[in-house]
This record gives structure tokens, sequence and C-alpha cells, in this order.
């Protein structure tokens, strides 16, 4: 079985808040040890040959938190930013991000062009940030930029199918997630790759995030490795 394939593994990185909350500790702490989480899975991801991994780290629903954690968040992630470059670099892992990116904080937001400009050239593998992303914002997204090729007469609308449809999504050189891995427990999918998870593996574990280890991920592989993926076909 170990022939089928695993290039594209996403994940919700759900949990950090009640990890934090049955401590005792403040939401942002759980946040910080979440992002150790993250190192981590990187490290893994390489190990296991994944070549892309994609990690939903900010939605387009998660201002509507405390400006506190928000703020918490963002400083988080520059601080993020800042000490993964080396890491990257080391590990010849490329930094993408998907999202409303220029909705960000300015600050952020180039700290995060800076990184992805930087790792640009690393082969080995590909990080993808999930950040002020939401599934129904990159299908509308996508709707509004192949509307307007249409008016400008470069598309016939005729000639719209998925394959043309994709192109106009944050990503369209990425392939579509083999497995969806979600931690701490929640059957949803929150708005995360609305388009992409069509016909992805998921895989639900109760582990909070921050906890999310090496034999976790490799449970989660493994039950990967278990299916049977028939694309509404008879193999
Ligand atoms: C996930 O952890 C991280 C983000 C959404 C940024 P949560 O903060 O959602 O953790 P819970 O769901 O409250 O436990
Ligand atoms: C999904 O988790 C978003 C991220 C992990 C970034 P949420 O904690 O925001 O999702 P809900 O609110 O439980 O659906
Ligand atoms: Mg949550």
């Amino acid at each position: 079985m170990l022939e089928k394939k695993l290039e594209h593994v996403a994940i919700i990185m759900d949990g950090n808040g009640r990890w934090a909350k049955e401590r005792g500790l403040p939401h942002l702490k759980g946040h910080r040890e979440g992002a150790e989480t993250v190192r981590r899975v990187v490290e893994m991801s390489k190990e296991y040959g994944i070549k892309y991994l994609t990690l939903y780290a900010f939605s387009t629903e998660n201002w509507k938190r405390d400006k506190e954690e928000v703020d918490g968040l963002m400083e988080l992630l520059l601080e993020f930013l800042e000490t993964q470059l080396v890491i990257l670099q080391k590990n010849n892992v490329r930094l993408k991000a998907i999202g409303r990116l220029k909705e960000l904080p300015q600050e952020v937001y180039e700290a995060l062009m800076q990184v992805i400009e930087e790792t640009a050239g690393n082969t080995d593998g590909t990080l993808v940030f999930a950040l002020n992303y939401g599934g129904r914002a990159e299908i509308v997204d996508a709707a509004r930029k192949l509307a307007e090729d249409v008016r400008a007469g470069e598309i016939n609308s005729a000639d719209i199918d998925e394959n043309l449809f994709r192109q106009y999504l944050y990503a369209p050189e990425i392939p579509d997630p083999d497995l969806m891995i979600r931690t701490s427990g929640e059957l949803r999918l929150s708005n995360f790759l609305l388009w992409e998870l069509s016909y992805s593996e998921l895989y639900v574990t109760d582990v909070y995030w921050p906890d999310f280890g090496r034999d976790d991920f490799s449970r989660a592989i493994d039950s990967y490795y278990g299916r049977d993926r028939r694309y509404g076909g008879r193999k």
C-alpha cells in the first residue's frame, strides 16, 4: 500500500486555547506552544518526504476574537517569521502564503513577503501558510478576477470549466491536499480549503495542537495509507 502518493498534507491547527485553559494559562501561551508544534511538523514532513504542507494559521473569521488575542497572534507570527527563515533555508523549504494577505497588518505582510522572496528558490518542500484565509473568500476572489477577465474579453464564459476556474485560486500550482488533519476533535472544516479538499482524506484527532507530536503525525499518515481513495469510481 505504501506506493500511494502523499505529497500534500493540510492541517487545521486547533486547540491552542483549550490547551492553555486546561493549564490555567493565557490563550497566548497556547499559541506560543502551538508555534513550537509548527516547527516540529515542518521537520517531520520533510522526513516523510511530504512536498507540500499547508497550515491554517488564521482564518477570515478569527478577527472576531479579542483585540488582545489578535494582536498577540500577529506579534507571534512576526517572531515566527524571523526565526523560521534560518530553518527554512537549512531545510531547503520555500514559504508560500494563501489568503487575503494585503489585509494583514503591514509589518506582518512585509515580513511575510520577505521570507517568501528569500526562500523562493528552495526546492525540497513548500510550506504554505493560510493567513487571513477563508475558503469562501478564496472562491469569491477567484470569481471576481475571472469576471474581470471575461469582461476584458480575455476569456470566453463558455470556456469556464473546473481547470480554468482553478487557475484563479490563490495557489493553482499546488496540488490538492491528499490528507487533511484537524487537531482538537471538532468535526468541521471551519472554512478551510473548500475547493481543494473535495477529495482529500480527512483525519481528526482529539489531541490539542500544542501536544501534537511525532506519534500523532505518524498515526495520521498510517491511517491515510489504509484508505481506499475511489474518487467516485470503483477501483
Ligand atoms: C487554533 O487554536 C489557533 C487559531 C485559531 C489561531 P484556538 O485558539 O482556536 O484553540 P481553541 O479552539 O480555542 O481550543
Ligand atoms: C480554525 O479554527 C481556524 C484555524 C485553525 C486558524 P477555529 O478555532 O477558528 O474554528 P472554529 O471556530 O472552532 O470553527
Ligand atoms: Mg479553535
